[in-house]
């Protein structure tokens, strides 16, 4: 009984070793669709990063991705890393097989142009963007970045018929990354101590969370005005405006390096707790909706997301973004209706 018993567990032991050595040994394939700026940064991480062993760029401009990953594999030798970087002309048979795709294809913001400004030209990109790369890789996590993202977010999983689990937008991990600059910098100390919770729709009412905001384990209102405060919440709002005035086009260093974090999470499995842009149904009494909410991520994509006790201001605040959203997604569905 005792041998068998120790004979069992050897057995445990060594499947268990197997899987995790197949898991370590699996090449990883990431796609990036879009080589313009957001893509071209967002492959740049994961080359640098060595997030995946082969990082596919895709762009609809004859020969642009192929230029931008070339430019790209050519760090490898000084920045010391081994991921290949390889573009591609439209050809989706080169992205055959990815773990996770990275949708950045679409038009950006031009100054005076609100996200929502895009729709209409972005749903085109994107719908057949996402067909293709679902023909090509049906288990692929997929992740939106293209603008206005939780309509485009929406508008992606009409197309890809896939679970919603698999296919979710980046903009919490950007708006909070730029919530906590702000407000390491108005502390003067490291963006590193910052940890913060945002929710809601990628605009103008996309709701950071004081009550959920901590600076080294200390409650931010302990440390910061209430009014100072307000005004970093109200520049994150416009974080994006604040740097489409400046560049005439939108932001590509964060953004790229936030979706890159969210490939990261998956490929590796990491479990992170990042704001993402999720398919609820039921969630923060909201259903039926593309959303920014914290959630779980992992190789299975969305794991779980997580439902915050919010209080009344901050619920009424979360459903004000849902109606902006929602009012947009209906926008979407009025052009598919009308387009079918
Ligand atoms: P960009 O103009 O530099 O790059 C877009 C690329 O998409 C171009 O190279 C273009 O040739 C390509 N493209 C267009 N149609 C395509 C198609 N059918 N197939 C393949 N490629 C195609 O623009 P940028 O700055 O990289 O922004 C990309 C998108 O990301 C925009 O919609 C922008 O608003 C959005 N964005 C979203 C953010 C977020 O937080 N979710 C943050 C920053 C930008
Ligand atoms: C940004 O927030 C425009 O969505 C883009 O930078």
């Amino acid at each position: 009984m005792q041998n068998n018993i120790f004979s069992y567990q050897i057995v445990y032991f060594c499947i268990d070793k197997f899987i995790l050595t197949i898991s370590i040994t699996k090449k990883m394939k990431v796609t990036v669709v879009g080589a313009g700026n957001v893509g071209a940064t967002c492959a740049d991480v994961l080359a640098k990063r060595e997030i995946a062993n082969e990082i596919v760029l895709l762009d609809i401009k004859e020969g642009f991705a192929e230029g931008k990953a070339l430019d790209i594999w050519q760090t490898s030798p000084i920045n010391l890393y081994d991921s290949r970087t390889v573009g591609s002309t439209n050809d989706y048979s080169k992205t055959a097989d990815s773990d996770v795709v990275v949708i950045t294809s679409g038009l950006p913001r031009k100054p005076g142009m609100s996200r929502d400004d895009l729709i209409a030209t972005n749903a085109g990109i994107v719908k057949s963007v996402t067909e293709n790369i679902v023909k090509y890789s049906p288990n692929a996590k997929i992740i939106i970045v293209s603008n206005p993202l939780d309509v485009m977010t929406y508008c992606a999983f009409l197309a890809a018929k896939v679970k919603p689990t698999h296919l979710f937008g980046m903009a919490g991990v950007l708006d909070t990354a730029r919530y906590r600059a702000f407000l390491a910098e108005e502390l003067n100390v490291s963006p590193k101590d910052i940890q913060a919770v945002l929710m809601g729709g990628h605009g103008d009412t996309m709701v950071p969370l004081p009550r959920y905001t901590t600076v080294g384990g200390i409650p931010v209102t302990e440390l910061i005005s209430t009014e100072k405060l307000d005004e970093i919440i109200e520049r994150t709002k416009f974080g994006g405006g604040e740097i489409v005035k400046l560049l005439g086009t939108s932001a590509w260093y964060a953004p790229g390096a936030a979706a890159a974090q969210m490939v990261e999470a998956i490929v590796r499995d990491q479990k992170r707790i990042f704001p993402v842009c999720a398919w609820l149904t039921g969630e923060y009494g909201l259903k039926d909706i593309y959303l920014g909410v914290p959630v779980v991520l992992g190789k299975n994509g969305i794991e779980r997301i997580i439902e915050l006790d919010l209080n009344a201001d901050e619920k009424a605040l979360l459903a004000e973004s849902a109606i902006a959203v929602k009012d947009v997604m209906n926008v979407l569905d009025e052009m598919n209706a009308q387009n079918a």
